[in-house]
């Protein structure tokens, strides 16, 4: 198939590209490089399968040249992480709304199939546990950036409807923490990379506010093995999945595994919310999605325990900072 990973230079959508072009695909990869980066796609330098665009999904005549002839879209492309998000409100409203439209837009016009990447932030701190497709949204006031994110990836899901009512063959996948090789320690679930740079460093962990706010961390793979099936099984079209570990761990027990797992002589520090994020700044207690949808109508079950993930991302960073 000839397929388009926007976003394709970032953290997930690196990985996703290596698992397209290990199943025989074409791939075209439209990204800006605005926290992707080209050393992601190293691996592929010169692949006759593979074509990277650095451009824009805003800019408009371009996506719609690189949608001429695609048969699934992977949109990944969007401005990302809550400390970007806080810092760049405009930034994140213009590219998650009005650039998922474009990338819709020129993809029902071309006949392609799209799967859209969105988020369990479209929960909000919801305490309606697990998180179910189905279940309700609680968000803060609008003058609070953090929740331009959330409302922002929702629009996007919104369109994903509205162009799916147009004939949009169309599937939404709400990723919970990913983490894996290539995470940005600056970017978003940068929680676990932010952790692990610490420990090999020898320097205190940051725990933001009390640690005990529990997230499910996904295996990068899993991640990609959920999208690709949201892209190809039939059973996927017009539906939006959860996709994420069912196994929750607090923050604060994240850090002393990393500690633990690098043999670290680390301590832990916290640091208040406020400080990192802004007054207003509120936090989720506990995300934990329900994944009986993505089981029964794709198949899709993660079995990556949490220890043996971050061992794998412990390894890489260590021979990166080896070579
Ligand atoms: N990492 C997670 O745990 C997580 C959780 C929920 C949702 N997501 C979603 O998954 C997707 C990938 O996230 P990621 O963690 O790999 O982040 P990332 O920042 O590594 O990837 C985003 C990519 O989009 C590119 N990009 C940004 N604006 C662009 C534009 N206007 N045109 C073209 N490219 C642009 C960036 O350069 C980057 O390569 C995003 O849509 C994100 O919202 C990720």
């Amino acid at each position: 198939m000839n397929v388009v990973v926007t976003g394709g230079a970032g953290f997930i959508g690196s990985h996703l590209v290596d698992r397209l072009l290990a199943d025989g695909h074409a791939v075209t990869v439209l990204d800006n490089l605005s926290t992707g980066r080209a050393a992601n796609l190293a691996a592929h330098l010169g692949h006759p399968r593979l074509r990277f665009l650095r451009g824009s999904i805003l800019d408009a005549t371009l996506v719609d040249a690189v949608m001429s002839g695609t048969d699934v879209v992977y949109h990944l492309a969007a401005a990302v992480g809550v400390g970007h998000v806080v810092k760049d409100p405009l930034w994140t409203a213009v590219t998650n709304a009005h650039g998922t439209e474009i990338v819709l837009e020129h993809a029902r016009a071309r006949g392609a199939r799209v799967v859209f990447a969105s988020t369990s932030e479209i929960y909000g701190t919801s305490d309606a546990l697990p998180y179910r497709e189905d279940g309700p949204r609680v968000l803060g006031p609008t003058w609070i950036h953090r929740w331009s994110y959330s409302t922002a990836k929702a629009l996007g899901e919104h369109l994903c409807f509205a162009h799916a009512e147009r004939g949009l063959a169309v599937s939404i996948v709400r990723y919970f923490n990913t983490y894996g090789p290539r995470m940005d320690p600056a970017g978003y679930g940068s929680v676990v990379a932010r952790f692990v740079s610490q420990a090999l460093d020898g320097a205190p962990l940051t725990v933001h506010g009390d640690g005990a706010q529990a997230r499910c961390f996904t295996f990068v793979s899993e991640t990609v093995d959920a999208t690709v099936r949201a892209g190809t099984l039939d059973a996927a079209i017009g539906q939006v999945f959860n996709v994420g570990s069912p196994f929750h761990s607090t923050i604060g027990d994240l850090a002393r595994l990393i500690i633990e797992l690098t043999g670290s002589g680390s301590t832990v520090t916290h640091i208040d919310h406020a400080a990192v994020y802004g007054e207003g700044f509120a936090d989720t207690r506990t995300r934990v999605p329900d994944v009986s949808k993505i089981a029964a109508r794709l198949g899709w079950q993660p079995t990556i325990p949490l220890r043996e993930g971050l061992a794998r991302v412990i390894a890489e960073r260590r021979a990166s900072e080896a070579r």
